[in-house]
């Protein structure tokens, strides 16, 4: 018997109910700005541990970037959305509580550079039958290995006196950062994991009550909590598969005198297959593919799998694999020496619409170009410089201390023009609009020639730049070069 087939047509009434989510990030933020939006008789709280964070919340200039975020959090802040750090006291008002902490790969100890660290959640759980004085549901939204879900029940039930209940769900968030309003608006889906008994069930429809505020009861889908998690992880692993397996067609393309944008869309049009995520690119970047599918990779070795485990981790190895060839490309056209030249990289986000560069290609390719001597410069309309450094520093474990002379190496410019003047190429890394719209004509003419274009995300016009001058070269195709003439 599934919650769908129980008590699901009359959904229990959640007016009143108070919902607090733990973490203050990508996910917890917007999630709860529209729950908060759609369910006025809801009242949520996020919080956080991060002061700061919290403070630009509350603040006019919110913590991340995502079109139509402002507005929604503006009509709802201070109303019946709020942002605090008091995360006791919201633990303890709340009815049903979010688990939205970060989640990041482990660097150390068993399962290094796969398994993900799930401290943050078993806090958040330890934290939670230390304070809560009443019955809570709490909801897994962190994308957490399969059986986090027990673990978090377990921990409750092993440090909370037996007086109260916990009923633990899983509710993956399927948003995609930059449309992440969109998403939650409008959701493909809402997945529902919870315990197959009637408490379970009871606590399943009072999550699936929040959200049929908004999303349609079709759309909502209920589960067993293993299910939930661990269609989070696939889910990414097949989007993420759909990109490294055009991205390997990529390498034959331009091998062959094949266009990758022509074979996508001869494939994509058939309906099995479907057009999205045919997008040959530098590679696909984020805080959510590499990991999930090194999570999913852990998960298959842990459970004595280890051909499907090596299956899913070609993945992940033809993404590394297609950011180390783009970077070898642009050496060799570059004469093979980028010693002392001026590159200057266009976009840094792992996507448009995005200030965020967690796992970006663009810093993967900036490491490769460092390696070579060359003096990198970077514009993004988003990206903030200390998150740049971050990304170098945690990801790549690149700081001044390994490279000395770092902050002359790569330097941010606020101004793409700027950014390309004197330089001997150009590389897109992002697919930001603006960037078609610039006068190629006028950056060409103030770089050093040949000027090269490499364009990582095949947005330009490349006949265009041909004619004005440049050495054009993109993914998946074999453009023409004056040095053919
Ligand atoms: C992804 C999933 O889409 C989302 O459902 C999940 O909740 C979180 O992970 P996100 O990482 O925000 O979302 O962005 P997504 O649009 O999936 O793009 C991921 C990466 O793949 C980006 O670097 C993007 O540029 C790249 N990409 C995407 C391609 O290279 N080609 C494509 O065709 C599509
Ligand atoms: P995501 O993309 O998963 O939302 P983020 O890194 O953007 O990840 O946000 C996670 C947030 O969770 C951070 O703001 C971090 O401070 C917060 N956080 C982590 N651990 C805890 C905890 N134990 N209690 C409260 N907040 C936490």
């Amino acid at each position: 018997m599934s919650a769908n087939e129980t008590k699901t047509e009359v959904l229990p009434n959640v007016d009143g109910f108070k919902i607090c989510c733990i973490g203050a990030g990508y996910v917890g933020g917007p999630t709860m700005a529209v729950i908060a939006k759609h369910c006025p008789n809801i009242r949520v709280t996020v919080v956080d541990l991060s002061q700061p964070r919290i403070d630009a919340w509350n603040s006019s200039k919110l913590p991340i970037y995502e079109p139509g975020l402002q507005d929604i959090v503006e009509s709802v802040r201070g109303k019946n959305l709020f942002f605090t750090t008091n995360i006791d006291e919201e633990i303890v008002a709340a009815d049903m509580i979010f688990i939205s902490v970060n989640t990041p790969t482990k660097t150390k100890g068993i399962g290094k550079g796969c398994a993900s660290n799930v401290k943050n959640i078993e806090a958040c759980a330890r934290n939670i039958a230390k304070v809560a004085k009443s019955s809570k549901i709490i909801v897994e939204k962190s994308t957490v290995p399969v059986q986090t879900a027990s673990a978090i029940s377990k921990i409750l039930r092993a440090n909370s006196d037996g007086s109260v209940d916990f009923q633990v769900l899983s509710n993956p968030e399927f948003l995609a950062e930059g449309t992440a309003v969109r998403d939650l608006l409008a959701p493909s889906r809402v997945l529902i994991g919870g315990p197959q008994n009637e408490a379970g069930f009871e606590a399943i429809n009072k999550l699936v009550a929040v959200y049929a505020n908004w999303v349609p009861r079709q759309q909502i889908l209920t589960t067993n909590v293993w299910s939930s998690e661990l269609s989070k992880l696939v889910a990414n692993a097949y989007l993420a598969q759909r990109i490294s397996s055009i991205n390997s067609i990529s390498m034959l393309c331009e091998a062959s005198k094949a266009d990758v944008e022509e074979v996508a869309r001869a494939v994509g049009a058939d309906v099995r297959i479907g057009p999205h995520f045919l997008r040959a690119s530098v590679g696909f970047g984020g805080s959510c593919f590499q990991k999930d599918i090194l999570n999913l990779v852990y998960l298959c070795e842990s459970f004595g799998l280890p051909e499907v485990a090596e299956y899913w981790r070609q993945v992940v190895t033809m993404n590394e694999w297609q950011k180390e060839r783009f970077t070898r490309r642009m050496i060799s056209a570059m004469f093979n020496t980028i010693t002392s030249k001026k590159i200057c990289l266009y976009g840094f986000a792992f996507k448009k619409d995005t200030g965020d560069t967690r796992e970006t290609a663009a810093a993967y390719v900036a490491k490769y170009l460092l390696d070579e001597d060359a003096m990198i410069t970077i514009y993004d309309p988003k990206v903030e410089e200390e998150d740049m450094w971050m990304e170098f520093k945690y990801t790549l474990g690149i700081t001044e201390a390994t490279h000395p002379n770092l902050k002359k190496s790569i330097v941010l410019v606020h101004d793409p023009y700027e950014a390309a003047k004197d330089a001997h190429a150009i590389a897109i890394m992002t697919e930001w609009d603006e960037f078609k719209d610039y006068d190629y004509e006028k950056i060409f003419a103030n770089m050093t020639k040949p000027a090269f274009m490499f364009d990582g995300r095949n947005i330009l016009d490349h006949q265009k730049l041909y004619d004005i001058g440049f050495e054009v070269q993109c993914i998946g195709k074999q453009l023409p070069s004056h040095f053919d003439e």
